[in-house]
């Protein structure tokens, strides 16, 4: 249960990520109070009577919700999730456009509604609307972020973690750069335990990991938001679940390092694009930590990650 008291989130978006997201926010107790809204009111209505209907057995969250934006009020999170979703054969980016002009008219009237909240940018391409979301509200670059590799890293400990016969939690790594076709793991920080990943023996009698398999495990985490939703049309439960555990990490003041995205400025010569790096996460927002140091290789692959989404910002202007 959050620190502030009578705490409150807002989930904007009641499609299959949104729901996913206040579910998991009702279950883990991340917020007092939880509300989803959506233009579609229908839709919006039954997911939170669905979500109500379990009430019983989550605690002492509640939910509201609905399709007037005055549901929203009062914030001290507010998680977007709306807009179109990624189909078969999209790539995130390709949903930029759309996208943007959601964002642009609805941050402002939350904004208005919940002057100091949070802002955590779910809706994809995540690190593009980061952008639009903290210029449209001119907020400080802290105050508006989006959940950036914080899934893709989940992705990439989960696979090393059952390769390497240990708990998630003791894995550690970073997927870093764009939540997207370029990301990639900072593997010079990569370790189990406090040792480098490549001298890991697994517990199991498994060989130790190789250079080529740590690339091919990237490109597995990279694509794997393209095989569950090739299979099941949208990918729900981990980012529902990556996005209460950032709104924790805020209300709770935790100070948490995370990989969120944020709009940078000069880091590793990067400005004004958003790109996750590891980052504290607290009440007062996301900040990115500037002595994260890069290997050569990496620092190439972040410029790349960087004017890959320059383009598309570029773009949508
Ligand atoms: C994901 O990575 C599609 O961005 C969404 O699951």
């Amino acid at each position: 249960m959050s620190a502030i008291e009578n705490s409150k989130l807002t989930v904007v978006g009641a499609g299959a990520v949104g729901s996913s997201v206040a579910y998991a926010a009702l279950i883990r107790e991340s917020a007092r109070h939880v509300a989803l809204y959506d233009i579609a009111t229908a839709r919006v209505e039954a997911e939170v009577l669905d979500l109500a209907h379990g009430s019983q057995f989550t605690g002492t969250s509640d939910i509201i919700g609905g399709a007037d934006l005055d549901v929203t009020n009062d914030s001290h999170v507010i998680v977007i999730t709306a807009g179109a979703a990624q189909k078969p054969g999209q790539t995130r980016t390709d949903l930029a456009g759309v996208n943007a002009g959601i964002l642009r008219s609805l941050v402002p009237s939350l904004l208005e509604r919940s002057p100091d909240a949070v802002f955590v940018i779910v809706t994809n391409p995540a690190d593009v609307m980061a952008v639009v979301a903290q210029e449209v509200s001119g907020l400080p670059r802290e105050r508006v972020f989006s959940s950036g590799t914080v899934l893709d890293t989940s992705r990439l400990r989960w696979k090393l973690g059952q390769r390497a016969g240990v708990s998630i939690s003791s894995v550690h790594a970073y997927i870093v750069g764009e939540h997207g076709d370029t990301e990639f793991p900072l593997w010079s920080h990569a370790t189990i335990g406090s040792v480098p990943i490549l001298d890991w023996q697994p517990l199991d009698g498994q060989p130790k990991f190789t250079v080529d398999e740590l690339d091919q495990i990237a490109i597995d985490v990279r694509d794997a938001a393209y095989k569950v939703i090739q299979g099941k049309g949208a990918t729900n439960y981990a980012i529902g679940l990556s996005g209460a555990r950032i709104v924790e990490a805020i209300l709770e003041d935790e100070h948490a390092v995370m990989p969120v995205s944020t709009v940078l400025e000069d880091f590793h010569g990067v400005s004004g694009v958003a790109l996750s790096v590891p980052s504290v996460v607290s009440a007062a927002g996301a900040v990115p930590i500037r002595e994260t140091s890069f290997s050569e290789h990496e620092l190439e692959l972040f410029h790349r990650s960087a004017e890959a989404l320059r383009q598309v910002a570029d773009s949508i202007r």
